[in-house]
C-alpha cells in the first residue's frame, strides 16, 4: 500500500510538470495561430475598405473618421486610426486608445526596422486585459498613404487559453491517473505470472525462458538447503563436532599449528616452576581448537623454564594435567629474537597494519632475521608432520614467509594461513621494502584467511598491485602458474561454554569479592578494561573517557571505579615502555584530580592475570570498555559476554575492532570522541536490567553458534574441499596426453 502512494505520489509529481509544459507549449502554439488569424482580419478590413480610406484621404479627409467607425463594427475590434507616413495622426475612432498615438507607433516601426513591410504588430497590457495593435499599410496604386491601425481585444482570446489551460491540466491528470491504476494493474499481474511461471518451472513443470535462472536458482535453493540440514542435523559447532568434521573431511589427519606464542610457558619463579597461560587472543582461539584435534603446536620456547620442560624432541605434553596435545618448542637466539619478533614483526609489520599512527621501522638485519627464523620454523614444522599432505595451519604476522618455504618441503601439505591482525590498504602495504616477498610467501598458502571482507579485499589488491598473479574473483582466488590460494574471511571466535567460566563463583559473589579485594564500597559502580599494553588498544583514550564522564557526570564521582588490567607486552621496545610511562602519569593525574580520601576513580593493575582472575573482574563489572584504535577481531569482547551467564553488564566497544561488526548490541563508540565514549559509559551505567537482558542475551545467542569450533570447522571443511579438487585434477593430469 505503501509503495502504491508512493508511486501515485512521484506519478503525480511527474504529470504535473509534464502539465506545465505541456500547457506553456500549448499556448505558444495557439497564440501565434491567433496572432496569424488577427492579421488575416486586420488585412482583410483593411483591403475592403481601401477604396473608400482612399478616397477619404486624398479627396475628403473629414470622411476618415466615418470609414474609420464602419471598419470597426465588427465587435472585437475596439478601436482604429489611420496614420500619415510621417505619424501624424489622419483620424481616429473614438474608442481608439490613447496610449497608441500615431507618432508613437509609426516611431516604433521606424526603431524596429519595419518601416518597408506591409504589416506590424504587437500585443500589449492594458488595465482591462490584453489587446492586440496591428498596423496595415495603406497603399494606393505603387503610392504608400500611411498606416491604418486596428486595435484588437484580447480578453476573449485570454478566456479561451485559460479555459484551455485547464481543460488541457484536467484532461493530463485523468489520463496520468488512469495510466497509473492500469500500470499498477498491469505490474500486479504481470508479476503474480511471472511469479507463477517461475514457480511452475523451479517445480520442474514447464521449460522455458526461465529455464537457465531456474536452474542457478534450483541449484542455490538445494545447496543451502542442504547446508542447513547439515547444520541442523549436526547440531551446534563445540569440540565434538569439530572432531568429527575432521574426521569426516580429512580423515583424521594431524594438524601442525605454527604460531610464534606459544600456548603455555613455563616460567621459574625460585625453586618453583609455574604454568602461564599468556595475553594473546591467538592463544585464546587456537587453544581450544587443539584440545579439540589434537596434533601439534610449534612455537618459540619463551618462557625461563621452557627448556627444563621438555623432552629431547623438545616436546611437552600439554595442557597440564591433561595432556591432549603436543606443544614443540623451537628455540631462539636473544638476535634472532630480536631481529625477527620484537625488530621486523613488532617495529615493523605490527605498525604497518595497524592504523594506530604508529611509523613502522624496516631494518635490513631485522628482515634478515624474519627470513631465517621463518625458515626454521618452517623446517621445524617439515619434522613434526607425519604424512606427505598434512594439514598445517599457520598463524599471524610472524611467519608471513613460511607458508611458501613449508610448500617447498611438502608440496602437497594443505596450509591453511591465518592473519590475526588487519591487512591494510594496498597503499600502505607499498611502503614495506619487502612488500613483494611478503605477498608471495602468503601466496604459498592454500587458504588464506582475515577476519573480515574488507581485509581479503585490501589483500587482493595489494597482490594486484605488487603482484605477477590471476585474480580469480569469482571463487575469490589468487592463481598462480597451477596452484591457487582461496581468500576468503574467517571471523574468529572464542570457545563456547569457555571452561573458565565454568570453575567460576556466582556473579553475586564475584561482584563482592572484587569489590572487596580493591577495598571499594559494595555499591561502587564498577567498569573493567583487560588488555596487552599496547598503543593500539587506546588505552589512554579510555582513561580519558573515564576523566570526561566524571567531568560531565558529577553524580558519578565518588561512585565509579574503572579498573584497567593491564598485561605489560613487548617491553624491549620503546614504543612500549614509552606508552606504559604515560598510561601510568595519566592515571596518576585524574586520580589527583576527581581522588580523595578512600576514593581512587582509576585502579591500574600492572601485571600479567591469568584468565581465572580476568573472568572475574569481567563477571564483577557493570561495563567492560573495548577502546582498541585498531583491532582485526578483540577477544575481550567476546570473552565479556561469555563471562555474563547472568545476562547483565553493558559492552562499550570501538567501532575500530572486527568484534563491533558481530556484536552490535554493544554500545558502538568512536574511542577517539571522548564526549561520545564518556555519554557511552553514563547510559552504559545507567541502563535498565531489562535492556542489559535483552542485548546481552542476543549476543550470547550469537557467539554461541559462531564460536571457534566453527570458525576451524569451516576452514578445515573449505580445505577439504580445495584438496579432494587438487587430487582429482592431479589424477586427471596423470591421464593426460601429452
Ligand atoms: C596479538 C597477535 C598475536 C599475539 C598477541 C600477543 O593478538 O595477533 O599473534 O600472540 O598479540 O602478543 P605477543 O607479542 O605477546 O605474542
Amino acid at each position: 500500500m505503501y509503495r502504491t502512494m508512493r508511486f501515485l505520489l512521484v506519478l503525480s509529481v511527474a504529470m504535473a510538470g509534464l502539465s506545465a509544459a505541456s500547457y506553456f507549449v500549448l499556448n505558444r502554439l495557439t497564440r501565434s495561430w491567433f496572432e496569424k488569424d488577427l492579421r488575416l482580419r486586420t488585412d482583410l478590413a483593411v483591403s475592403s475598405a481601401r477604396r473608400s480610406l482612399t478616397e477619404a484621404i486624398r479627396v475628403e479627409p473629414s470622411k476618415l473618421a466615418f470609414v474609420l467607425d464602419d471598419i470597426t463594427h465588427d465587435e472585437r475590434i475596439m478601436g482604429a486610426a489611420a496614420c500619415g507616413l510621417s505619424g501624424q495622426t489622419l483620424a481616429h475612432t473614438n474608442a481608439f486608445p490613447s496610449e497608441f498615438s500615431c507618432t508613437a507607433v509609426v516611431a516604433r516601426i521606424r526603431r524596429e526596422g519595419a518601416e518597408g513591410n506591409d504589416y506590424w504588430s504587437m500585443v500589449s497590457a492594458m488595465p482591462l486585459g490584453d489587446v492586440h495593435l496591428g498596423a496595415a499599410r495603406l497603399v494606393d496604386g505603387e503610392e504608400s498613404l500611411g498606416w491604418i491601425l486596428l486595435v484588437h481585444d484580447l480578453s476573449s482570446w485570454s478566456r479561451r487559453e485559460n479555459t484551455t489551460g485547464g481543460i488541457l491540466i484536467g484532461a493530463l491528470f485523468i489520463l496520468a491517473l488512469a495510466a497509473a491504476v492500469v500500470t499498477i494493474f498491469a505490474a500486479r499481474f504481470s508479476k503474480r505470472d511471472w511469479l507463477v511461471d517461475l514457480q511452475r518451472a523451479l517445480a520442474g513443470d514447464e521449460p522455458g525462458e526461465f529455464q537457465p535462472l531456474v536452474r542457478d536458482v534450483r541449484a542455490l535453493a538445494d545447496r543451502l538447503a542442504s547446508e542447513r540440514e547439515t547444520e541442523v542435523r549436526a547440531g551446534p559447532w563445540n569440540a565434538e563436532r569439530l572432531r568429527s568434521a575432521l574426521r569426516h573431511h580429512l580423515h583424521g589427519e594431524r594438524i601442525v599449528v605454527l604460531a610464534n606464542r606459544e600456548p603455555y610457558i613455563h616460567q621459574r619463579l625460585g625453586s618453583e616452576i609455574t604454568v602461564q597461560h599468556p595475553a594473546s587472543g591467538l592463544v585464546t582461539a587456537l587453544e581450544p581448537i587443539m584440545r579439540a584435534c589434537s596434533g601439534v603446536w610449534v612455537a618459540h620456547g619463551s618462557g625461563s623454564a621452557d627448556r627444563e620442560t621438555v623432552d629431547v624432541k623438545n616436546h611437552v605434553r600439554v595442557p597440564p594435567g591433561e595432556e591432549s596435545y603436543v606443544l614443540r618448542r623451537v628455540w631462539l637466539s636473544e638476535e634472532e629474537e630480536d631481529g625477527y619478533y620484537y625488530g621486523f614483526s613488532n617495529e615493523g609489520l605490527w605498525p604497518l597494519c595497524h592504523l594506530a599512527h604508529a611509523r613502522p621501522i624496516f631494518g635490513a638485519r631485522d628482515w634478515e632475521q624474519y627470513v631465517s627464523v621463518n625458515e626454521r620454523f618452517a623446517e621445524a614444522v617439515s619434522e613434526e608432520v607425519d604424512s606427505d599432505d598434512p594439514i598445517v595451519l599457520v598463524q599471524d604476522y610472524h611467519f608471513a614467509l613460511a607458508p611458501r618455504m613449508i610448500r617447498k618441503r611438502l608440496p602437497r601439505a594443505t596450509i591453511l594461513t591465518f592473519w590475526h591482525v588487519p591487512w591494510p590498504n594496498a597503499e600502505r602495504i607499498g611502503i614495506c621494502p619487502w612488500r613483494e616477498e611478503l605477498i608471495s610467501g602468503m601466496l604459498g598458502s592454500s587458504i588464506l584467511g582475515f577476519h573480515t571482507q574488507q581485509h581479503c579485499n585490501n589483500f587482493i589488491d595489494s597482490v594486484d598491485a605488487f603482484m605477477e598473479s590471476r585474480i580469480d574473483r569469482e571463487t575469490r582466488a589468487v592463481v598462480q602458474g597451477s596452484r591457487r590460494t582461496l581468500v576468503r574471511p574467517y571471523p574468529i571466535s572464542i570457545e563456547w561454554p569457555v571452561r573458565w567460566v565454568e570453575t567460576q563463583a556466582s556473579v553475586a559473589e564475584c561482584r563482592m569479592s572484587v569489590r572487596r579485594d580493591l577495598g571499594l564500597p559494595a555499591d561502587t559502580l564498577l567498569g573493567v578494561g583487560v588488555d596487552r599494553l599496547d598503543y593500539t588498544k587506546g588505552v589512554e583514550e579510555r582513561l580519558a573517557a573515564v576523566d570526561e564522564l566524571l567531568t560531565r557526570h558529577e553524580g558519578f564521582r565518588g561512585r565509579f571505579v574503572f579498573v584497567q588490567l593491564a598485561a605489560p607486552s613487548r617491553t624491549k621496545i620503546d614504543r612500549y615502555r614509552e606508552l606504559n610511562e604515560r598510561v601510568e602519569s595519566l592515571t596518576t593525574s585524574i586520580n589527583r584530580k576527581w581522588g580523595h580520601e578512600g576514593y581512587q576513580p582509576i585502579v591500574l593493575l600492572r601485571s600479567h592475570h591469568e584468565p581465572s582472575s580476568v573472568f572475574r573482574y569481567y563477571r564483577a563489572a557493570d561495563v567492560c570498555y573495548v577502546s582498541s584504535l585498531h583491532d582485526g577481531m578483540n577477544l575481550v569482547a567476546k570473552e565479556f559476554v561469555a563471562a555474563r551467564d547472568d545476562e547483565q553488564g553493558v559492552l562499550v566497544l570501538s567501532q575500530f575492532t572486527g568484534a563491533a561488526r558481530e556484536l552490535t548490541e554493544a554500545l558502538i563508540v568512536n574511542p577517539y570522541d571522548l564526549q561520545q565514549a564518556s555519554e557511552a559509559l553514563a547510559v552504559a551505567l545507567n541502563m535498565p536490567a531489562a535492556e542489559q537482558r535483552e542485548r546481552m542475551r542476543s549476543m550470547r545467542r550469537l557467539l554461541a553458534e559462531f564460536n571457534v569450533y566453527r570458525w576451524a570447522g569451516r576452514m578445515l571443511v573449505d580445505a577439504a574441499e580445495l584438496r579432494r579438487r587438487e587430487r582429482m585434477v592431479g589424477r586427471l593430469s596423470a591421464f593426460r596426453v601429452t
